[in-house]
């Protein structure tokens, strides 16, 4: 089971007391790898005994680890004050079934207030190596598990605008619903991811081929973003149209290297069209065509 579905279990049996706890290791993580147990008593005014007995329930649910100068707050302790928090604000009733597990995220089907299906993106940035990290996304080496803990907040913060920016200007791409903490709701997508789609379920490639750069060209020229990591595993196809997902790594225009992260969008679309369908658009025209001047890819 994954630490958001624990999270998802223990959060019935917390008590306001635990939550409380919880806030407060939640308040000192900017300020402390490891809070001392005077900083929680003062934050949470517990008295020792009932602070102990608290921390020694988090920890049990493997919220909190234990070390010699304080407590740390873990991953699974942020997912559990963040799907408390979203069932609080009466955004979600009940986690399903996981969709995807990747490097940088946990991905699961949950059940609104109102019944309907939606998504919930948990960002685990940092979970594996470093350097895989690295290689894809700019963010200095952090060094302790709390410095995690807020590039993940902040990785949730970025897709939250870029999913608001492309949305706004008609991209297909899911509805942003609410974020909280390094957790993302947003609409579910019926489709399947492009990487994962058969040869035969995509009957006109260049056409699907199209409404993608259209989409980036809206993007592009409307809200004067660029996703920054397409490819076919960041489009879902639902038999009709693509939709763009996955929005952290955005970069706005005026981005110093925005020019050449838009080239290498395009370059990993159309060799995936490439590899597939053999289609052969050129690099260039496609580049124009996003940036709205070109009208055709021919
Ligand atoms: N709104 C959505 N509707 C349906 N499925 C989704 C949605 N968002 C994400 N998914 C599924 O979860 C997977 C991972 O999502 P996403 O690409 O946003 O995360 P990620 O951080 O790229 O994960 P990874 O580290 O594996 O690349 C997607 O490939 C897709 O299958
Ligand atoms: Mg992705």
């Amino acid at each position: 089971m994954s630490s958001a579905q624990i999270a998802s279990r223990a959060i019935k049996q917390l008590d306001p007391e635990d939550i409380d706890v919880l806030r407060a290791l939640e308040k000192s993580i900017t300020r402390f790898q490891s809070i001392p147990l005077q900083t929680l008593r003062a934050l949470t005014r517990l008295d020792e005994r009932k602070l102990l007995f608290r921390l020694q329930r988090l920890n049990a649910f493997g919220f909190v680890i234990k070390s010699q100068s304080g407590y740390t707050l873990v991953s699974a302790g942020l997912d559990a004050l963040a799907l408390q928090s979203l069932v609080k604000r009466g955004l979600i009733s009940g986690m399903g079934r996981s969709i995807g597990m990747g490097k940088e995220s946990d991905v699961f089907e949950v059940v609104t207030d109102s019944g309907e299906r939606a998504v919930i993106k948990f960002y685990r940035i940092g979970r594996i190596s470093f350097r895989a990290t690295r290689l894809k996304r700019s963010y200095s080496k952090p060094e302790t598990q709390h410095q995690w803990l807020q590039i993940n907040i902040e990785a949730a913060g970025k897709e939250e605008e870029g999913l608001l920016k492309a949305f706004d200007v008609g991209v297909r791409t899911p509805k942003f619903i609410a974020r909280d903490r390094h957790a993302v709701l947003m609409s579910e997508i019926d489709g399947v991811m492009l990487h994962l789609c058969r040869k035969e379920d995509i009957s006109k490639p260049s056409l699907l081929l199209r409404q993608i750069l259209e989409n980036a060209n809206k993007a592009y020229v409307r809200a004067k973003i660029i996703n920054g990591d397409l490819s076919e595993y960041n489009i879902l196809y639902d038999g009709e149209n693509p939709w763009i997902i996955d929005w952290p790594q955005y970069v706005s225009l005026d981005h110093p290297n925005a020019e050449e992260i838009l080239r290498r969008d395009i370059a990993n679309t159309l060799s995936y069209f490439k590899r597939k369908f053999d289609s052969r658009v050129d690099e260039i025209k496609a580049v124009e065509f996003v940036r709205g001047t070109r009208a055709t890819l021919r």
